[in-house]
């Protein structure tokens, strides 16, 4: 009988720790359709990165990272984006050692933080400075890149099998040991895969064998995608190749042209191959989002190699989608003043959207409103977030991670539904957009003789039901105009200022009087179906909520 008891119980104790395994992974974090957003489920919940990159050297020893939890949380982050190099994982080939991955996790648990992994593996900013010494001397094994004038970088080459065989299996060794130090914790949400690669100072690796390639035929594989897809190539791809004849096949020049956008072509596509290997054997060991960030052209760039050329560059990211399927996301890292440009080229039909480098400051905070409501993002992520603030609470990505992070059912909601619109100013200009039948107005800050009070600002507003809306944000002003068929004048019936607190809206102060009112410029505004009301939003981030009602 005591034998019988003691085989059932261990039974039980072998399934129920079967199944809450099983759970974990079937509950992983991963990326979903709902309705027309592509959102990321954590522990079952959409969830909104409010995050920020660490330093590259911050997380190469665990007494400086221990220094850096506290000020994160108090700028209302919820995930760090941290550094893993394969120098300090495998630094002897096959021996693994996995502290300080150990002690990352800790830090995120201890306080309450979601944690990205960024995999500094054969590339970092296009170098091979994160590859162990093992790799980075044998350059027998593991060839570097030639440039065109013979000479090499610290760069491997993307068409070095060896290479690629020795990244993936140091990759999927570290995704082996995050799922089982952390399946069940779900820690890590999502993971980057190498750092903006692609080959700097020429437009394509030189080396004889990648000469050899280069001659060859683009892959049929490559072809079959461009043919199955030419309705919805991203525009460069598509022009290119039309202007070289839309061929269905012939060598990267014939298909792509005698010019530097072949090799770029050429480039993409093998850097694509090697980074969609490395990638298929991290999710092989455990399956959490992956994506990857592109070094962006700069205004001042003339040709691929003067940025990383190969890269997932908006440009290629049809070369991006044939050669890695089994990359989530194809990221930019945004450190130029065009947001609104570079997130509507990084946002497609089969890209969602993830910054996973950018401002932080004021630029910051209206980048993250701006991506979050126009584009549906998933996150937003400024580089550099343990730089020393004398006061984290106060700086102006932790009052913007406040509110968004109060708003995130509604935002995720709303994303789901197409109920969602954003905005950022700067220039003293009106933007609108339209959204549940009005449409949104909205200015900078101004005094009742209409001069701009500030000179940055930023919002979202959200439908919340017929005629209903929230709007959050800083420093503009906001005026529904009716576009819907009906009375042509939207009144405010009430605005109410409050804040979510544990999930609950908290209503405050009712909001009338000189709160609503905009301009008393009557006639001009009712000549353009204005009341001269509307939501004004001061220097200090804030959410009000409100109805309207119409009239003629
Ligand atoms: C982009 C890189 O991805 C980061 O790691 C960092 O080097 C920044 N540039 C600049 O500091």
């Amino acid at each position: 009988m005591l034998k019988l008891v003691k085989t059932s119980t261990i039974l039980s104790i072998i399934l129920s720790s079967f199944l809450s395994l099983s759970f974990a992974q079937s509950s992983a974090p991963r990326l979903e359709k709902r309705g027309q957003a592509t959102q990321l489920i954590v522990d079952g919940k959409p969830f909104l990165l409010l995050a920020g990159e660490l330093h590259n050297s911050s997380s190469s020893n665990l007494d400086y990272l221990n220094t850096l939890w506290k000020p994160l949380k108090q700028q209302h982050l919820n995930t760090a984006l941290v550094a893993v190099s394969w120098e300090l994982v495998e630094p002897q080939e096959g021996k693994f050692d996995f502290s300080l991955v150990d002690g990352i996790l800790k830090g995120g648990r201890d306080n309450n933080l979601k944690i990205v992994l960024l995999w500094f593996g054969s590339w970092k900013n296009g170098l091979s400075h994160y590859a162990p010494e093992w790799v980075k001397k044998d350059t027998r094994r593991f060839p570097r890149i030639k440039l065109e004038n013979g000479r090499s970088t610290e760069t491997i080459s993307a068409l070095s099998t060896e290479a690629m065989n020795a990244d993936a299996k140091a990759f999927a060794a570290l995704m082996k040991h995050v799922k089982k130090a952390d399946a069940s914790k779900q820690t890590v949400i999502m993971v980057q895969v190498e750092n903006e690669v692609g080959v700097i100072g020429a437009a394509r690796d030189y080396s004889d064998f990648a000469n050899v390639e280069f001659a060859k035929a683009v892959p049929s594989e490559l072809m079959q995608s461009l043919i199955a897809h030419k309705n919805e190539l991203q525009p460069q791809l598509k022009s290119l190749w039309e202007q070289n004849g839309s061929k269905t096949g012939g060598t990267w020049s014939q298909v792509f042209g005698k010019s530097a956008s072949a090799d770029e072509a050429f480039m993409a596509w093998n850097y694509a191959k090697y980074i969609n290997t490395v990638t298929a054997a991290g999710k092989a060991e455990y399956n959490l989002p992956m994506f990857v960030n592109a070094w962006i052209v700069q205004p001042e760039d003339k040709r691929p190699g003067d940025y990383p050329s190969g890269g997932p560059q908006s440009h290629v990211h049809d070369i991006w989608r044939a050669a890695a399927p089994t990359v989530d996301i194809l990221s930019p890292d945004i450190y130029l003043q065009d947001t609104k440009g570079i997130t509507a080229m990084y946002k497609h039909s089969w890209n969602p959207l993830f910054i996973p480098e950018s401002f932080a400051g004021l630029d910051g905070a209206a980048n993250a409103f701006y991506v979050i409501g126009r584009h549906d993002a998933i996150g937003y992520s400024p580089f550099g977030i343990d730089n020393k603030a004398e006061k984290p609470a106060e700086t102006p990505i932790a009052k913007a991670y406040n509110i968004l992070s109060q708003l995130t059912p509604e935002i995720t909601k709303a994303q789901s539904e197409g109920k969602i619109t954003a905005f950022t100013l700067k220039a003293d200009s009106v933007q609108t957009a339209e959204l549940a039948g009005y449409k949104i107005n909205v200015t900078l800050r101004k005094n009742w003789s209409g001069v701009t009070q500030a000179s940055q600002g930023y919002g979202l507003v959200i439908n919340t039901a017929p005629d209903e809306f929230t709007v959050a944000g800083s420093n503009i002003d906001v005026t529904f105009v009716p576009l819907s068929a009906g009375p042509k004048m939207a009144g405010l019936s009430w605005v109410r200022e409050g804040i979510v607190e544990n999930g609950v809206w908290k209503p405050g102060r009712l909001l009338n009087g000189d709160n609503i009112m905009i301009s008393y410029k009557l006639a001009e505004q009712a000549a353009v179906n204005k009341t001269g009301t509307g939501i004004r939003l001061l220097d200090e981030p804030s959410i009000s909520k409100l109805k309207l009602y119409r009239f003629e």
